[in-house]
């Protein structure tokens, strides 16, 4: 009784606890930089975007340019409206770009620049602005762009020079005030084929369409787009073609012979001096057709209102940042901003393409961009259920809605197209964690089921694009064999040893939604086939470490440790794959999705044979109990290069000592990745952000959470505020994570003990019910680590082999 008044009233305490924490001048999009990640690898897209917008506009470089957008030396080739963030593939999208020119020299068109190589231009860089749904840029040329969002249309502000000032230096002559704007029928990879682009000659308007290819994927796409502008009378329109431009002709049309290159082509529209030296142009998009990308403009910016679309961004940002709350006091700045950002780029993609999708009709919502499931199951989506639980819905429903009309859920998907599977087919563990976390929202979930289990007993045709290889084996020997013999389908028969290990945790998945839907035999099988890993054990097989730096492998030296995943034959022999390939230690590059890579996916065999999401219990018997096991571990993350943080797969090894019974050395780990890996910097990511996936493990990670995805557990260790809360949108409540004695120089970064809403609590992990029920979960923290919390065998995180029926 006392407990539940406690849990009713909390919501009304959070809100006083606030006022008196968070200055009423408190704004979230202060603490949030798009630039983040924008160097290093990171990829990100640091664009104008609203949550999950299909419109998401940015200046395109040329160097590193994924994410469109780096922070670095390159140079400006134009303002495109669509783009993905931190994808570790090619560029994709960026079709369509505009470029904004105060003139042509002498009055002269064929003095304009039109192809990118030609108009490239640097930045000046302390004029770059990124905040949510907003993006500005100055260029050499003086003329300064900036730019805003709804969900299908990205809005432009082109702001001249009044002085006339040329285009490019050095320059003979002189250039009148005349701007011209043109639109390339281009994209960031050079992908295009067919396409066509036509300019209105009585108001400008540019519209096109044009078939490209995805950037980490198969197939093609069509995009279409519509163009018009605002704020100076029209002078003149034209096409233009290489660097030659005419105003005879106002459309054109490429197409891809087979032969000739992709040829730089666009149209343009060429204006009187504005007003207020200002043109506004406005972009809709539509994979559907022309028309649509028109009236999508119309309907969603009918009057060119800059600031109120700019604003209306803003908004959006701030309601759908509203559901989680932190008491900062003491947090500095740079921690602030490094989780915010991180929150905020999991709401980039998936994209919301409802409304957009022409592979065929369906009631059901579209969301594009999972990019790739590989990387987001882990903590994008599992953030994205505790942000924005129906948003999450709706993307299972669209996943649902890709196995109904297209015979298998994706692994990856960008751009209407079916992406790279780089492992296991992990779409089964992103569903089994919605499912096991409720979510509904009509969600057909006995269709959700069949299109699982068609993954793990249906072979996908082309398994490099869908479902799973080797079934055969899978089903009668119970691994994946390195010199596997597979006629069901087609893919890259490599990474035998990764794909055995991810298969078998897909099991687990499904072995835990056959239990809730009452499939109770599935269940009994799926549970079995789970501990398939076991099978590529090899408990001889040793590991050579390249410490003094030679280059002769039988130099290296022993790391003391025994029995690791290895590549394991058809006749049942094991074969050798020394477990630190693909470390930074020996070969770190060798273990991508190519021809010749290797039996584990950009990872040795020493991160590998730790990953067993699902049964931990035998894990760490296997590798000689706790104690072995932890002193493996810690080997691993204090061996310098022995250990990556900057690919997905990595995040598991951060938790995993809560299974041995040592909660403290998680929390002790991560607060030596965090700031030192993840931080506020443009280069602060240490690898591809991967749609969030960099961006949500440090906001979950400092919110005290580790989702196993895929399984209804956080592991829990204190949380980098004093006080973090979660408001489930839908029904009010909210759950609070709590520090007693906590200290913003992290030295009280252990649990001593803990209380939920009130009663002693021994474990570090709740189940979602924690955040469906609301409630406090209280962390009374030391500077030590307590041997007594968290330890003894009950109150370990749960393992297939020891809780899967109870
Ligand atoms: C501009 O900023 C980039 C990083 O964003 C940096 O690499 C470059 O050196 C800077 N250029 C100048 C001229 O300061
Ligand atoms: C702007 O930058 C480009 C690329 O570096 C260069 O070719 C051009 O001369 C510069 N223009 C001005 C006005 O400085
Ligand atoms: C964008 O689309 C989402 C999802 O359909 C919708 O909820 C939101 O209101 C739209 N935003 C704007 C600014 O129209
Ligand atoms: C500019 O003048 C120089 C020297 O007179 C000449 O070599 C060059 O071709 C001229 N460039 C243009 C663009 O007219
Ligand atoms: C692009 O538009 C043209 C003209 O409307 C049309 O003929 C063509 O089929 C369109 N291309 C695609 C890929 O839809
Ligand atoms: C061992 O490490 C050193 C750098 O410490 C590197 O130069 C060398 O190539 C490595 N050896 C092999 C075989 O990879
Ligand atoms: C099993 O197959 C592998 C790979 O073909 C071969 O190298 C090995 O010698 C075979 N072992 C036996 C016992 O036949
Ligand atoms: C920020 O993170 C990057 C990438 O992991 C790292 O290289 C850098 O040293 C970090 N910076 C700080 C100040 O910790």
């Amino acid at each position: 009784m006392h407990i539940q008044q406690l849990v009713a009233y909390w919501p009304l305490l959070v809100g006083l606890s606030q006022a008196a924490d968070q200055q009423p001048s408190f704004d979230v999009l202060d603490y949030i930089d798009p630039l983040i990640g924008t160097a290093n690898g990171g990829h990100v897209f640091p664009g104008a975007t609203l949550p999950y917008g299909m419109a998401k506009s940015v200046a395109d470089g040329n160097e590193e340019i994924q994410g469109g957008y780096a922070s670095n030396d390159g140079l400006i080739t134009g303002f495109s409206h669509m783009h993905d963030s931190g994808t570790g593939g090619g560029a994709s999208l960026g079709n369509f770009p505009l470029f904004a020119q105060t003139g042509c020299l002498n009055d002269d068109l064929n003095n304009c620049y039109y192809p990118s190589t030609l108009r490239a231009s640097a930045k000046i860089n302390e004029t770059v602005v990124a905040k949510p749904g907003y993006f500005a840029i100055q260029l050499n040329t003086s003329v300064k762009a900036e730019m805003t969002v709804t969900n299908h249309t990205a809005l432009y502000r082109f702001t001249f020079p009044t002085d006339g000032t040329p285009t490019k230096l050095p320059a003979n002559g002189t250039t009148p005030y005349s701007p011209l704007i043109l639109a390339d029928l281009a994209d960031l990879s050079g992908s295009r084929t067919d396409s066509i682009i036509s300019v209105d000659a009585h108001t400008g308007r540019i519209s096109g369409n044009g078939t490209f290819r995805p950037s980490f994927g198969i197939g093609n796409y069509n995009l279409y787009f519509c163009t018009d502008f605002q704020g100076a009378k029209l002078r003149n329109t034209g096409i233009f073609v290489n660097n030659r431009a005419g105003t005879d002709r106002k459309s054109f049309r490429t197409y891809d012979d087979g032969q000739s290159p992709i040829l730089p082509a666009g149209a343009w529209a060429q204006f009187h001096p504005p007003a207020n030296n200002q043109i506004l142009a406005r972009v809709g998009l539509s994979f559907i057709s022309t028309a649509q990308a028109c009236s999508n403009a119309q309907k969603e910016i009918p009057n060119f209102d800059f600031e109120s679309v700019r604003s209306d961004a803003e908004d959006a940002w701030r309601k759908k940042l509203s559901t989680i709350k932190v008491d900062n006091t003491g947090v500095s700045d740079s921690l602030q901003r490094t989780f915010w950002s991180g929150i905020y780029r999991t709401l980039i993609s998936p994209q919301d393409y409802t409304g957009e999708n022409p592979l065929w009709k369906s009631n059901e919502p579209y969301f594009d961009s999972y990019y790739c499931i590989w990387d987001s199951f882990r903590s994008t989506h599992p953030l994205l259920t505790l942000v924005d639980p129906h948003a999450q819905a709706m993307m299972i429903r669209s996943l649902i809605d890709v196995y109904r009309h297209e015979g298998k859920l994706p692994d990856c998907r960008m751009s209407l197209c079916k992406g790279f599977t780089q492992g296991g087919s992990n779409a089964d563990n992103l569903l089994a964690d919605s499912y096991l976390k409720g979510l509904t929202d009509g969600i057909d979930w006995a269709t959700g089921y069949e299109a699982v289990v068609s993954d793990a007993e249906v072979e996908g045709q082309i398994w490099t694009v869908e479902g799973r290889g080797g079934l055969q084996s899978w089903k009668t020997l119970g691994y994946i064999p390195t010199d596997d013999w597979d006629f069901s389908g087609y893919g890259l028969f490599t990474r035998s040893i990764s794909r055995t290990i991810e298969y078998s945790y897909n099991d687990f998945c499904i072995a835990e939604m056959a239990r809730g839907l009452g499939h109770h035999a599935d269940a009994e099988k799926y549970l079995k086939r789970s501990g398939n890993w076991k099978n590529m054990y090899d408990p001889t097989s040793r590991s050579k470490l390249n410490l003094t730096g030679t280059q002769d492998y039988s130099l290296f030296t022993d790391s003391g440790f025994e029995g690791f995943l290895q590549p394991r034959y058809l006749n049942g022999t094991f074969g050798f794959q020394e477990p630190a390939i693909c470390t930074d230690l020996y070969n770190f590059n060798g273990c991508y999705l190519n021809p010749g890579g290797h039996e584990t996916y950009e990872a040795g065999s020493w991160l590998y044979t730790f990953y067993v999401p699902h049964d931990q219990a035998t894990l760490i018997t296997t590798l000689g109990g706790p104690d072995a096991f932890v002193r493996r571990l810690e080997f691993m993350h204090n061996t310098p290069g022995l250990f990556y943080i900057g690919d997905e797969q990595a995040y598991l090894l951060v938790y995993e000592f809560h299974y041995a019974g040592r909660p403290g050395l998680s929390a002790e780990y991560l607060h030596r990745y965090i700031p030192s890996a993840f931080n506020d910097t443009t280069a602060g990511l240490p690898g591809n952000d991967d749609s969030g996936a960099m961006g949500s493990f440090t906001a979950l990670s400092m919110m005290g959470l580790y989702p196993m995805s895929g399984q209804n557990v956080y592991l829990v260790i204190p949380p980098f505020f004093p006080e973090v809360s979660f408001t489930d949108p839908r029904s009010g409540k909210t759950a609070t994570i709590r520090n007693i004695n906590f200290d913003a120089g992290y030295s009280n970064i252990y649990i001593q003990s803990a209380k939920l809403n009130g009663k002693p609590y021994n474990k570090a992990w709740v189940t979602h019910n924690f955040f469906l029920d609301g409630g406090v979960l209280e962390l009374t923290l030391g500077p030590q680590e307590n041997t007594k919390f968290g330890t003894a065998q009950a109150d370990l995180p749960p393992s297939a082999s020891t809780h899967f029926w109870n």
